[in-house]
């Protein structure tokens, strides 16, 4: 059990008289409430005698948590595998909304700024459900956040700044692998014995989001920006790479 005071453990048929708590928390009561692991180390002074604390007999259940939403928050603590998914996923969505907002930042107040902005919207969604995630399943969020934090609104501006075009050729290149690499993931997931459907809805939802702002780039003329196969070609293998340390650091 870790120090965090997630965890209530109530002690009853306290004697009359407690001189002392081994830890200082109130009484209340014949009911005494400890919260974190110092319940697991206490003892009273009691008439001068030391009165071990032992868990009752249905203490285990109440070890757990008082809270119901903790409880299914700790049962699924993610497996490692499921772990990297995540963080990378919380990456990437943050990366992409990083990406949106510096295409935003330039590109705005023109024409192409009300179906940015909607991608945008539809990328704060898919961040903030991550971010929910991340923290419901206890996963350590890659060290690389504040890069990416950075390096997303770069992208997005530079290639906003190289005009309209290059930003929707920023899009496909950057939805093209997010679209495969979530597919990977649904691959993997539905290859599981016990698959974790709640996660796969959320992906499988997301890649389609991701397949429409792929498409909407297209239709907006991504292929006729200048350097076009270089430059998504480029932006492809930098997804690749964040993609790839994302899931280990
Ligand atoms: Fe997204
Ligand atoms: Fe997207």
């Amino acid at each position: 059990m870790t120090s965090s005071s997630r965890y209530r453990v109530s002690v009853y048929h306290l004697p009359d008289q407690v001189e002392k708590l081994g830890c200082c928390l109130p009484a209340l009561g014949n009911m005494l409430v400890i919260r974190g692991s110092r319940a697991l180390n206490c003892s009273l002074l009691v008439n001068g005698g030391k009165l071990p604390v032992l868990p009752s007999s249905n203490l285990a259940t109440r070890l757990k948590s008082t809270n119901k939403e903790e409880q299914d928050v700790t049962s699924k603590r993610a497996p490692k595998e499921i772990e990297e998914m995540i963080r990378v996923n919380h990456a990437g969505e943050l990366g992409a909304d990083r990406i949106y907002a510096g295409q935003m930042a330039v590109l705005g107040k023109t024409s192409s700024g009300p179906l940015i902005q909607h991608m945008w919207d539809q990328e704060k969604a898919h961040r903030a459900t991550f971010e929910r995630i991340i923290h419901e399943r206890r996963v350590r969020p890659t060290v690389m956040v504040p890069i990416w934090n950075v390096a997303g609104f770069v992208l997005g501006a530079g290639t906003a700044l190289l005009g309209p075009k290059a930003a929707m050729a920023c899009t496909v290149a950057v939805e093209t692998v997010i679209v495969e690499h979530y597919n990977d993931q649904l691959r993997k997931l539905a290859a599981e014995p016990n698959p974790d459907t709640a996660l796969m809805e959320v992906i499988s939802k997301f890649r389609d989001e991701e397949q429409e702002h792929h498409d909407t780039g297209l239709e907006e003329g991504a292929e006729q920006a200048p350097l076009y196969d270089v430059l998504t070609d480029v932006i492809k293998l930098g997804c690749k790479v964040a993609i790839s340390i994302s899931k280990v650091v």
